[in-house]
């Protein structure tokens, strides 16, 4: 008998299927990058981790707050009066000064337009733990939710891999940005029907991973009077909400609840986590913030499996009851990251390279549709596999997404210095005047014949190809493999 089948019989259907979604092109190229990380001395021609939606740009401004605020580590000659009692309290509705703390930053995040309650505030570990527990209370093994396309490939395994719910796609498309329309939303519930799958909720994500858009306040009262009329739940992951750089400002479901008469509020459920807003992926700080008592209570007692540490609940209540470090703090995160954002995607739109609109996340939605040998995904795949083995950027490709359209690509920007930021650009610029080079080397000949005018730039190629960024000896372009592959 084989291992794997011996397996099969030993072991849960759980531990021996593949339900995690780690053989995915996004978890690859992660492990390409593990595999040879890119360090400006020691490995300056590695692979550059663009594929992690972390947020590393105020990390100074975090520091400066944890030195000066020794009593708040538990772990210091200051705060060690507190270490006993920190480190015996376990009580699952958590600390109160912590849950203040946090629906208090919530409601300036959300430019103190809505009001938390306390006592809705849930634990989880991440927004991932805090999905899962939210899937576990709103939906039994086989029923489903609605998830607008493209969409964050974790959803796949945080709501779905343990509890047996299922995830069906409203597709939604680049000729109107991506929108979420009420005929989409009709279209994927209709379809779910036809195939006796029992819908049970829609999951939307505002800010959007991958997008880095917001969703307009039209479109979240449309999606409101939907949830409504087909009685079912919402959930809405935040995580994103602070890293807003530019107008149109983040409107949060909590405030359009307010404005939608007759809205049930007891299928409203929002997940909120520091990861992002605060870049703490590391202290596992997830919410779900519930307006429906029983989630609340169900939730609560779930929250067992994956409390947030004592410890980190000590520290987070007394740094986010500093409004002045939180005011500070938001106010510099943002233009820090609208100034990453406008740097990257000016850079790529210098060699034509467009992106979607965005003014959020970590990330933005850049456009290789025209580098594809064909419109087909394993087109998209195989440019990827050139982007990552060869350009060395792991970059995420649109299909990890369920993007419907092949050819896009996520690009994070917010988890690198400055100098490795300039490296992938000029990677990511070479790398596309190449192989748009190429193609219109093509194009041309093919013109020639045809007597058709060639609508791209040599100018603009030409000089670009002359300046300094050509002769780097880091330029992976000098691979032959690139140049043979291209
Ligand atoms: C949209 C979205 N939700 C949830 C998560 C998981 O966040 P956490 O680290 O808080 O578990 C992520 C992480 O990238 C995300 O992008």
């Amino acid at each position: 008998m084989g291992f794997i089948s011996g397996n099969n019989k030993l072991l849960s259907k759980i531990a021996t299927s593949d339900g995690h979604g780690e053989n995915s092109a996004y978890f690859d190229g992660w492990k390409a990058y593990e595999n040879d990380p890119f360090h400006l001395i020691k490995n300056p021609n590695g692979v550059i981790q663009m594929g992690l939606a972390e947020n590393q740009l105020c990390f100074d401004l975090i520091q400066e707050w944890v030195v000066n605020n020794p009593k708040a580590s538990i772990c210091t000659a200051e705060g060690a009066q507190d270490f006993k009692d920190i480190a015996i309290f376990q009580d699952y509705h958590g600390l109160p000064e912590f849950r203040k703390a946090v629906s208090r930053f919530m409601e300036k995040v959300r430019g103190d337009k809505v009001t938390f309650d306390p006592d809705h505030i849930v634990m989880s570990g991440g927004a991932t733990g805090a999905h899962e527990t939210l899937a576990f209370c709103l939906a039994d093994p086989g029923d489903a939710f609605l998830v607008p396309t493209p969409y964050y490939p974790g959803f796949d395994r945080d709501l779905r891999w343990r509890t047996g719910v299922q995830l069906f796609p409203v597709v939604c498309e680049s000729s109107n940005n991506f929108k979420i329309t009420k005929e989409a939303l009709e279209s994927a519930y209709e379809k779910a029907q036809e195939s006796n799958i029992r819908i049970k909720g829609l999951l939307i994500n505002n800010p959007s991973n991958p997008l880095g858009t917001v969703l307009d306040r039209e479109t979240l009262k449309d999606i409101l009077s939907f949830i409504n009329d087909k009685n079912i739940h919402l959930v809405c992951d935040e995580i994103y909400a602070a890293t807003v750089f530019s107008q149109p400002d983040f409107i949060s479901i909590s405030e359009v609840m307010q404005e939608v008469n007759g809205c049930n509020e007891n299928l409203v459920h929002i997940v909120y986590s520091l990861s992002k807003d605060l870049g703490f992926p590391g202290f596992r700080v997830g919410i779900i913030y519930s307006y429906n008592n029983v989630v609340v209570n169900c939730a609560r007692k779930m929250s067992s499996f994956g409390l947030v540490s004592t410890q980190t609940q000590f520290l987070i209540a007394s740094m986010l009851s500093d409004e002045i470090f939180v005011e500070n703090f938001i106010a510099k995160s943002s233009v820090r990251l609208s100034q990453r954002h406008g740097l990257f995607t000016k850079g790529l739109a210098q060699v034509g390279i467009c992106t979607l609109k965005s003014n959020g996340g970590l990330f933005f939605w850049m456009d290789l549709r025209r580098l594809l040998k064909e419109s087909t995904f394993e087109a998209e795949l195989d440019l990827w596999h050139i982007i990552i083995n060869e350009v060395k950027l792991n970059v995420s490709p649109g299909v990890s997404f369920h993007c419907s359209e092949p050819g896009w690509f996520r690009v994070c920007f917010a988890n690198m210095d400055d100098e490795t930021m300039r490296v992938a650009l000029r990677r990511i610029r070479h790398f596309v005047l190449q192989r748009k080079g190429l193609i219109e080397v093509a194009t041309k000949k093919q013109c020639r014949r045809s007597k058709l005018e060639i609508s791209l730039s040599f100018r603009r190629l030409d000089d670009f190809m002359n300046s300094p960024f050509m002769n780097s000896p880091h330029s992976p372009m000098s691979s032959p493999m690139v140049q043979a592959r291209t």
